[in-house]
C-alpha cells in the first residue's frame, strides 16, 4: 500500500521478542527489565497480522528482538510465516550466538538471509561492548549461516572506537558483505557519539582502493531492501554498505514499519506513533484489525528527526524495537 506521502510499504519489521543474550552498550546494557511474556504477542497473533499486512501489500518479512533466536519456536513462528500466502521473502537480523544451533533449520524453514551483527573481531573489545564473551559462538554462528547456503550481511555499528579495517579483512576473507551503520540516538544509542559514515568511507579509501557507488540494479536486488548504500572498493570483493540514518537521510525512500514484541505497530524509529494492535486482537475488535492497519500505516511520518533528539518522541530501548 502507499502511504500519504506515497511511498509503498511492503517491508514489514517483526521483533519477535524483546529478550537478548548480549547486553550491548547501546542498546540493552545490563538492568533492561523484559516486558515478561503475556504482554508479548502469540505465534496465532503474529501470524494474524502477517496475513492481513500481506492484505495490504506486504511482501517481505524480517525477523528481529531482542535477539528473535531467543525466543522459544521462533523456527515453528518462522514456518507459520512461510505458509502465508503473499509473503515473497523472510530474512533475520540476529547476533549470531545462536545461529550454530539453528542456521540449517532456519534454512529449511524458508529464510531467505541473515543480517548477523559484528561489531569488533578484538575478544576484549567484543566484551566492553556486549558484556558477554561469545565472539567465537558468533563466528561460528556466521560459518554455520554460510554452511546451510543462507545468504549472510554483517552489520557493525560504527562507533567513535572503531577499527572498520579487521572487519573489511575477515569479510574480503568470509566473502561477505559488511555494512557500517551510523549510531541513532534511540534509547541508550543517545550516549555515544558515532562517527559519520562518509568519513569512514574516507577512511578505508586509503587502504581499500577507490570506492564507486553500485548502481547495477539486478546487483543491489540481491543485497536486500533496507536504507544500505553499497560501494565496491577497487581493491576489494566484497560490497560494503553504508546506512546513514544520521548524515544520509533516506527516508523519502523508507518502506517499511515494524511490530513491536509488545504488538504496537510502531512507524518510525524515531517516534512513538503507531497503533497497539496487541489491544485490538485482544479487546474483541479483530474484525477492525484491517482497516486500524491501514489507517495508521497511511499516516507514516515523513522523516525522523535524530539531528534534533529533542523533537523525537521514542523512548524505548533499541532491544524493544527490533532496529
Ligand atoms: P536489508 O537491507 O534488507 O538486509 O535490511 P536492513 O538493512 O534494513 O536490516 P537490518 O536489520 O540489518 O538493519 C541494519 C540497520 O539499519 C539497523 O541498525 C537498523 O536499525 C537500521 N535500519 C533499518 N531500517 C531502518 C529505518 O527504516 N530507519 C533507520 N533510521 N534505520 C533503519
Ligand atoms: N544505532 C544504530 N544501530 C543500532 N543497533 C542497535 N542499536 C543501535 C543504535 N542505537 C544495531 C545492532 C544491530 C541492528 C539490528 O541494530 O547492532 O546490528
Ligand atoms: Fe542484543 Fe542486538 Fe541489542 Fe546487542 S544490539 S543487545 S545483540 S538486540
Amino acid at each position: 500500500m502507499l502511504d500519504r506521502y506515497g511511498r509503498v510499504i511492503n517491508y514489514l519489521r517483526i521483533s519477535v521478542t524483546d529478550r537478548c543474550n548480549l547486553r550491548c552498550c547501546y542498546c540493552m546494557p545490563e538492568g533492561v527489565q523484559d516486558v515478561g511474556m503475556k504482554n508479548i504477542l502469540t505465534f496465532e497473533e503474529i501470524w494474524e497480522i502477517v496475513r492481513t499486512g500481506v492484505s495490504l501489500g506486504i511482501t517481505h518479512i524480517r525477523i528481529t528482538g531482542g535477539e528473535p533466536l531467543v525466543r522459544k519456536g521462533c523456527v515453528d513462528l518462522i514456518r507459520g510465516i512461510r505458509e502465508i500466502p503473499g509473503v515473497e521473502t523472510i530474512t533475520m537480523t540476529t547476533n549470531g550466538v545462536l545461529l550454530g544451533n539453528y542456521g540449517k533449520q532456519l534454512k529449511e524453514a524458508g529464510v531467505d538471509g541473515v543480517n548477523i551483527s559484528l561489531d569488533t573481531l578484538d575478544p576484549e573489545e567484543f566484551y566492553k561492548i556486549t558484556g558477554k564473551r561469545e565472539l567465537q559462538e558468533v563466528l561460528a554462528g556466521i560459518r554455520a549461516a554460510k554452511t546451510a547456503g543462507l545468504p549472510v550481511k554483517l552489520n557493525a555499528v560504527n562507533r567513535k572506537e572503531l577499527d572498520p579495517i579487521p572487519l573489511v579483512r575477515y569479510a574480503q576473507e568470509e566473502n561477505l558483505p559488511l555494512r557500517f551503520i551510523e549510531i541513532m540516538p534511540v534509547g541508550y544509542g543517545k550516549k555515544y557519539v558515532g562517527r559519520s559514515n562518509e568519513e569512514l568511507r574516507e577512511t578505508l579509501e586509503a587502504v581499500c582502493g577507490k570506492a564507486e557507488c553500485m548502481t547495477n540494479r539486478e546487483e543491489l536486488s540481491r543485497m536486500g531492501s533496507g536504507p544500505a548504500v553499497y560501494y565496491q572498493f577497487s581493491d576489494l570483493k566484497v560490497p560494503v554498505g553504508f546506512i546513514s540514518a544520521i548524515h544520509g537521510k533516506f527516508c523519502d525512500t523508507c518502506n517499511r514499519v515494524r511490530l513491536t514484541a509488545e504488538g504496537y505497530l510502531k512507524l518510525c524509529l524515531c517516534y512513538d506513533e503507531g497503533e497497539d494492535l496487541r489491544r485490538v486482537l485482544r479487546e474483541g475488535e479483530k474484525e477492525n484489525l484491517r482497516t486500524i492497519m491501514e489507517q495508521t500505516i497511511f499516516r507514516k511520518p515523513a522523516a525522523h528527526c535524530f539531528e534534533h533528539p529533542a523533537e523525537m518522541t521514542e523512548t524505548h530501548e533499541m532491544v524493544k524495537i527490533g532496529g
